[in-house]
């Protein structure tokens, strides 16, 4: 650690009457509140030891909290507050970590780590691993599951044609979202001349089920035949797309991003709807969720009349940037290969396909907590 890393006593100051302070971490200055650091204190009475879960309410602790005190001890900020007589201890590395008065945004993104967007160009960055390394080794697990944190998407081949194992897949790091479509589902077609029509049309790019609330987060789509000509897979990151739009038709963005879409789906016994973004701001306004399904979007009424010609160019734009040749990677799937993307942000598509033969899929739906949590484990375990 450099000297003037080094934390002295010197360069803490309390500001406000101890309403906050200031601190030199890693030889940048920081302040933190003192509502915030005694909210976060870590101590035993404010954090469970066994599963560090916090054990006050925020109208437990004194709106006129502030800091009596605070220096160093061994590495730690140790802070006391007043009214309540109480003193803590802060981890230096924690307070780094954790400290908020910055810009840019204090994490690198909704899922915490970096989300790399892709485009045609970028294909060979996508990762492929195969089924029997994941299930036997944990290092291949977590990279491909980081691979799917990163980039919304992977491929994984030599998994079994047998059915229902694309199943098995999602066991490797959650659990699958049963839907009124089953524990899984089918995506069958057969190339039929009396039915060529429906069965073997393609699909423009789209995320699945945005008609559910929440949607499914993440979708598995298993290989289990494949002879026909055609009938390629298509992935678009949607993220990629939202991007470009942005720098593009920045208003168009804001529209799509302002006004709720909304999608349905009726079948025998099934009624589903939901009023969503197309493109989902968080609340601080970074990207966290796309929602594109021309066959499920449902007649726009949230839209004002002054704004629904801009929106409908705003989504024409979106619609040709999903279908532009340079931001989809196109991929056959085999017997044994599977694909697993992020449902709210990478679309998916299939071509349109003829001559003899068969296509079967089958899909499930899981959600990403579990991978994202999965993966977090394994990142803790030591090599
Ligand atoms: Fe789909």
């Amino acid at each position: 650690m450099a000297d003037d890393a080094r934390p002295r006593d010197q360069d803490i100051r309390l500001l406000d009457a101890g309403a906050a302070l200031e601190v030199r971490l890693d030889g940048v200055t920081r302040r933190f509140h003192a509502i915030w650091l005694r909210d976060n204190a870590q101590d035993a009475t404010t954090r469970s030891p066994s599963n560090r879960q916090r054990l006050i309410t925020l109208t437990e602790i004194p709106a006129d909290i502030r800091i009596a005190d605070a220096r160093w001890r061994d590495g730690a900020l140790a802070v006391s507050f007043a009214p309540e007589g109480l003193s803590v201890l802060f981890d230096a590395d924690w307070l780094a970590t954790h400290a908020y008065d910055r810009a840019p945004p204090p994490t690198p993104g909704w899922t915490g780590h970096e989300v790399v967007r892709w485009a045609a160009a970028d294909a060979g960055d996508l990762v492929s691993e195969d089924y029997a390394e994941v299930r036997g080794s944990l290092a291949a697990r977590r990279r491909w599951l980081a691979a799917v944190r990163r980039h919304g998407f992977a491929r994984l081949s030599g998994v079994p044609t047998t059915s229902g194992a694309v199943c098995e897949v999602a066991g490797l790091f959650g659990h699958v979202r049963e839907t009124n479509y089953g524990r899984w589902f089918d995506v069958r077609a057969q190339v039929d001349a009396a039915n060529l029509a429906y069965t073997n049309l393609g699909l423009q790019a789209h995320t699945d089920n945005p008609y559910r609330d929440p949607a499914p987060g993440l979708q598995l789509l298993a290989c289990l035949a494949n002879s026909v000509d055609g009938g390629e897979s298509l992935v678009v990151d949607g993220f990629k797309v939202a991007e470009r739009l942005q720098a593009q038709d920045p208003e168009g963005f804001a529209l799509l991003a302002r006004h709720p879409a909304r999608f349905e789906y009726a079948a025998s016994g099934v009624r589903l709807a939901a009023k969503r973004p197309i493109l989902e701001l968080g609340s601080d306004g970074e990207l966290i969720a796309v929602r594109f399904n021309n066959r499920s979007a449902a007649p726009f009424t949230d839209i004002p009349y002054a704004e629904m010609a801009a929106y409908y160019a705003a989504y024409r734009r979106m619609a040709e940037l999903v279908e532009a040749p340079e931001l989809g990677v196109r991929f056959r799937l085999a017997p044994g290969e599977l694909f697993i993307v992020d449902n709210l942000r990478v679309l998916h598509a299939r071509t349109a396909f003829t001559g003899e033969g068969a296509r079967w899929l089958q899909g499930c739906y899981a959600d990403r907590d579990g991978l994202f949590s999965t993966l977090a484990v394994l990142e803790e375990t030591p090599r």
